[in-house]
């Protein structure tokens, strides 16, 4: 049976980092490893073996069980056409220019895309972990109310009044262009144009049922998961990993843990600064103890308030580029329930 991680958290925190450093401390437990990562820098994406956007999973040539997708974030309504039109309606909307426009501002479009995708692994059975990072667009949340959100669109209320009840209802549609303020767009902005708008969205309303059956499979793998959030402890990140606890039951199960990020030592709170010290250094000390100290408030804060299992990694002063050094950064995190994560 395939175990889901889903990695998530706001952005910049360093979601695609643990997804990777989680990803290489499985394989090397000895599970079948698939990593599928979203925007990987350059140099973390060559550690993993991976050198094209929309890769299938690939395995890694050095570290027997590690694969890893690189998911395009990008490819979005384009890959959702792809799946759910007939083929000639795929490519007509592709080809629509209120299509593109969509695609480039609907943010959950990216988030269903690369939802859709990482179900597909899970789906296919062939690893013992699946560890996802989700994409960092209008935060993280979306990635799981995606499913419904575009559901919703496709077939929601709006597209339903305009192209009309049961398809085709193109004739319904251009029924609708009779009113007043209809006609004053098309002689201002010439029939071909609305006559497009018409297309899409006739076009795209054929897509409702598969986006809609296949919106309910995503939500099952979702329920499925184990779900860990990325913080550090500054207050935005946090703001947003609160959200994780307050919105995600209902769309997803309750995260595992909540991963406190660039964690500075806790032994650094107290510092035993030898005598002779200059007051400079004494003073950079100090102010790191203090930062150390309210680091560790702010952990016992979210613990105490959300009951979340807390846990740590630390700050690491080497660039993450390579395996070795993300398997040691998460050797070195602590309170990680590495058991409910499906890992050991
Ligand atoms: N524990 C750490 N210690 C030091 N640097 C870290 C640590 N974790 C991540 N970083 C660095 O922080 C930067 C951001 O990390 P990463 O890309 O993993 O964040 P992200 O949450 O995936 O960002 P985005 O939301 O943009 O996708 C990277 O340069 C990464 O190497
Ligand atoms: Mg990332």
């Amino acid at each position: 049976m395939t175990k889901t991680l889903l990695i998530t958290g706001a952005g910049g925190v360093g979601k695609t980092t643990i997804a990777a450093a989680v990803g290489v401390t499985a394989a090397r437990e000895g599970l079948r490893t698939l990593v599928v990562t979203v925007d990987p820098a350059r140099r973390l994406a060559s550690a993993l073996g991976i050198a094209h956007l929309g890769d299938e999973p690939t395995p890694h040539t050095d570290e027997p069980l590690l694969w890893a997708a690189m998911l395009d974030a990008a490819a979005s309504w384009r890959a959702v056409a792809m799946r759910h039109a007939d083929p000639d309606v795929a490519a007509r909307l592709a080809d629509n220019e209120f299509f593109q426009a969509a695609s480039e501002h609907f943010p959950a479009s990216q988030s269903y895309a690369a939802a859709d995708q990482a179900a597909t692994f899970v789906q296919a059975r062939a690893w013992d972990l699946v560890v996802v990072d989700t994409p960092p667009s209008g935060g993280g949340i979306d990635f799981f109310a995606a499913p419904a959100q575009m559901a919703d669109l496709v077939g929601g209320r709006l597209l339903r009044w305009i192209t009309g009840g049961p398809l085709p209802g193109r004739k319904l549609l251009y029924n609708r262009a009779a009113r007043p303020m209809l006609r004053v767009a098309d002689s201002i902005l010439g029939s071909n144009l609305l006559e497009r708008v018409a297309e899409f969205l006739v076009d795209l309303r054929t897509t409702y049922d598969g986006v809609a059956r296949r919106g309910r499979e995503i939500e099952k793998v979702m329920r499925e998961s184990s779900i860990v959030v990325i913080t550090t402890a500054d207050p935005a990140p946090v703001r947003e990993a609160v959200k994780f606890y307050r919105e995600l039951p209902g769309l997803a199960s309750t995260p595992e843990a909540v991963i406190f990020n660039r964690s500075l030592p806790d032994a650094w709170a107290s510092p035993t600064v030898p005598p002779k010290t200059s007051a400079e250094l004494r003073s950079i000390v100090e102010l790191w103890g203090s930062e150390t100290l309210r680091q560790r408030d702010t952990r016992e804060e979210f613990s105490a308030r959300y009951g979340a299992t807390v846990a740590t990694v630390p700050l690491s002063d080497e660039p993450l580029t390579d395996l070795d050094g993300l398997a040691l950064l998460m050797s070195q995190g602590s309170g990680i329930p590495w058991e409910r994560i499906g890992v050991g």
